[in-house]
């Protein structure tokens, strides 16, 4: 998977050579290249901002560094690029889930614009949308600064689902959000900590009893925690 993210804070992802992700990079699994936004500027300022139109707080990002920092991804590809998806973070975007993560994993190109001040020109969006597939996509109703943040969120939570990527498969499938179920609590040695026992089921060696143990575990947690997850119940 091909990954680019243009930013204005390059540095900001120096973070992606750590980790998991840090080990995909070097195996060539993920290739991920960051792209200075300023760069794409022509003044002696670097400006990437101007005042809006209409009025009000706060500043827009400019069209043109944009237009030519994807120009400069997508190269001369036009309308063939359908094979990218741009992704654009923003408060105003569609929920990013488990779902999206999953749709997004399969992709080969991915394409990060991370916006800052009170967003990107809307004509930016439009216009790349007639060369790539573009997704506005928010992590939560709740604003940070700017996209970056987000972006490394996603690409954490995409990537990791990536074939190759997790040491053990399995341990995908019984994580929370999968079959739209959190997870159920875990355990390890002593089995006997500060007075606290582990659920005795998780010690028989029954695998049927410690299987159904777990499922109605997620059942319930979902339920206290994120009723909205669960299925409405049936009308009788
Ligand atoms: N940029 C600012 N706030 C955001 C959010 N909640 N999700 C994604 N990108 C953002």
């Amino acid at each position: 998977m091909r990954i680019d993210i243009v930013t204005i804070f390059p540095e900001f992802f120096s973070v992606l050579d750590v980790s998991l992700l840090g080990k995909a990079r070097q195996s060539g699994l993920i290739d991920v290249a960051v792209h200075d936004l300023r760069d794409h500027t022509h003044d002696r300022h670097r400006t990437v901002d101007d005042t809006p139109y209409g009025g009000g707080a706060g500043m827009v990002m400019k069209p043109e560094p944009w237009g030519e920092a994807i120009d400069s991804i997508l190269g001369d590809g036009g309308d063939a690029e359908t094979e990218t998806t741009v992704v654009f973070p923003s408060p105003a975007g569609e929920l990013f889930t488990q779902a999206t993560a999953r749709e997004l994993a399969t992709a080969r190109h991915l394409v990060f614009g991370c916006g800052r001040y009170e967003g990107i020109d809307q004509r930016v969006f439009e216009h790349t949308a007639t060369r790539a597939r573009v997704r506005l996509l928010s992590l939560g109703d709740y604003v940070l600064n700017g996209g970056e943040v987000a972006t490394m969120a996603m690409i954490e939570a995409i990537t990791r689902l990536v074939p190759g990527m997790v040491g053990n498969p399995e341990s995908l499938v019984e994580e929370s959000h999968e079959e739209g179920l959190l997870e159920y609590p875990s355990y390890t040695k002593p089995a006997s900590w500060r007075g606290l026992e582990v659920p005795p089921v998780l010690l028989s060696g029954n695998h049927a009893a410690i299987a159904a143990w777990r499922y109605e575990q997620r059942v319930e947690r979902t339920r206290r925690v994120r009723p909205e997850l669960l299925p409405p119940p049936a009308l009788d």
